[in-house]
């Protein structure tokens, strides 16, 4: 019983501690640093080639820090819509948007990095993991392969969003990308600053100084469409 209860104080603390965080996200974002949010914001159908693209989502979210299906119906939108047959996506964590991706694209190479040797946990005996090369390995030590590759067609940059990973990451998928293809951000979203824990605004704001990056809207996306 005592033990019980001292659990339950702990707990009771903690998620004090995760409102009062909560909060303080709220008023930082709300009246510090509205301004972080400065990409041209665009309708997700305004950058389908094809507006009637359908998809089939799969594996419901089961961890609460599973990417919601308002972040993976939008990234596989696109990614289908312009049909991607190269797709890279940097930072695996469990494995739900690189399931859907390839559930929607039956015929692309879906090529995955995770720096977590325990990443991947729904990819684990799913019959569509034959179709995705998993590399289990931090990204920016794997250039030289990546570079020896075709070009990608479609990048998800989902990977490590703190101090200057979000732009190595960028610059990464911005030498990878193929002539027409998109890079999608996640985490194009006010909260973290405090902490420096999400730095994909400040990171966009700089790269949209010389190309065309623009917010999704009604997303936590960002969005980059190659031209030449
Ligand atoms: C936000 S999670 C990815 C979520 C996933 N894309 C999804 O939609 O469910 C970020 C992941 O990036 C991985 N990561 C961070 N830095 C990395 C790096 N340099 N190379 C490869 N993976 C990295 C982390 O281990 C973590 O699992």
């Amino acid at each position: 019983m005592k033990e019980f209860l001292r659990n339950l104080h702990l707990n009771t603390g903690f998620k004090r501690r995760i409102l009062m965080h909560r909060i303080t996200e709220v008023f930082i974002s709300s009246f510090i640093t509205p301004h972080r949010l400065r990409l041209r914001p665009v309708p997700l159908a305004s950058l389908a080639t094809n507006p009637d693209t359908q998809i089939v989502l799969t594996n419901l979210p089961m961890n609460r820090n599973d990417s919601p299906y308002d972040d993976v119906a939008p990234v596989c939108l696109l990614a289908v819509s312009k049909q991607a047959r190269r797709v890279l996506e940097i930072g695996t964590c469990r494995g739900r948007t690189t399931l859907s991706l390839a559930l929607n694209l039956p015929s692309a190479a879906i090529v995955t990095y995770d720096i977590d040797p325990n990443a991947g946990a729904y990819l684990r005996g799913h019959p569509l993991a034959a179709r995705i090369e998993m590399r289990v390995k931090d990204i920016h030590t794997d250039v030289a392969r990546l570079r020896s590759e075709p070009p990608y067609d479609f990048i998800y940059v989902d990977g490590d969003h703190m101090g200057e990973n979000p732009r190595r990451d960028s610059e990464l998928a911005f030498s990878l990308l193929a002539p027409k293809g998109m890079i999608v951000w996640h985490d194009y979203a006010n909260w973290g600053w405090a902490l420096g824990l999400n730095t994909v605004p400040e990171t966009l704001a700089e790269f949209a100084r010389t190309r065309d990056i623009v917010a999704i809207e009604r997303t936590v996306l960002a969005a980059y469409q190659g031209t030449a």
